[in-house]
């Protein structure tokens, strides 16, 4: 999918289950609260405060990324235009369509960012160098 752009993304605002019990519990369910099938889950923890992750882009794969704890930033980044948004609320859930670079920055200590994945891990769908990622986008049709 190359010809996406961050426009593409959006905050998917979850719903928020307050009981009597303190707490709060939010759900995700396939084919209700989401464009795609979960087929993979998996979350980043231990980050230094400050630290970095990310810094690729996928072909094909489409992800809820949420800050299940703490906060980071996400910058979008389609070659054109760069947008950042802070995820700081396990509530929301940032879609992340295909063909877009994104940088995970500026992680809070003990931060988890909780990433839903529309397929299994396939090392060949990552872009990894920012200039093929370029190239990859200028070269549609
Ligand atoms: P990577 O996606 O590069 O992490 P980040 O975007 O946070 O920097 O993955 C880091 C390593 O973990 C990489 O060597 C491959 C491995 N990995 C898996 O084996 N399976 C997975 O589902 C993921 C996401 C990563």
């Amino acid at each position: 999918m190359k010809n996406t752009t961050v426009y593409d993304c959006t905050m998917i605002e979850m719903d928020k289950h307050h009981s009597d019990r303190k707490g709060n519990i939010t759900v995700v369910e396939n084919g209700k609260t989401i464009p795609f099938e979960v087929k993979r889950t998996y979350y980043l923890y231990d980050v230094p405060g400050g630290g970095s992750r990310g810094a690729h882009a996928h072909k094909e794969l489409r992800q809820l990324i949420i800050a299940a704890g703490g906060s980071f930033d996400v910058t979008l980044d389609d070659g054109n235009v760069k947008r950042t948004v802070v995820l700081n609320r396990p509530y929301q859930g940032l879609l992340v369509v295909p063909g877009i670079w994104r940088d995970l920055n500026n992680f809070s200590a003990g931060a988890v960012c909780l990433v839903l994945a529309s397929e299994r891990y396939d090392e060949n769908d990552y872009i990894r160098n920012y200039q093929e990622y370029l190239k990859y986008k200028q070269s549609e049709i």
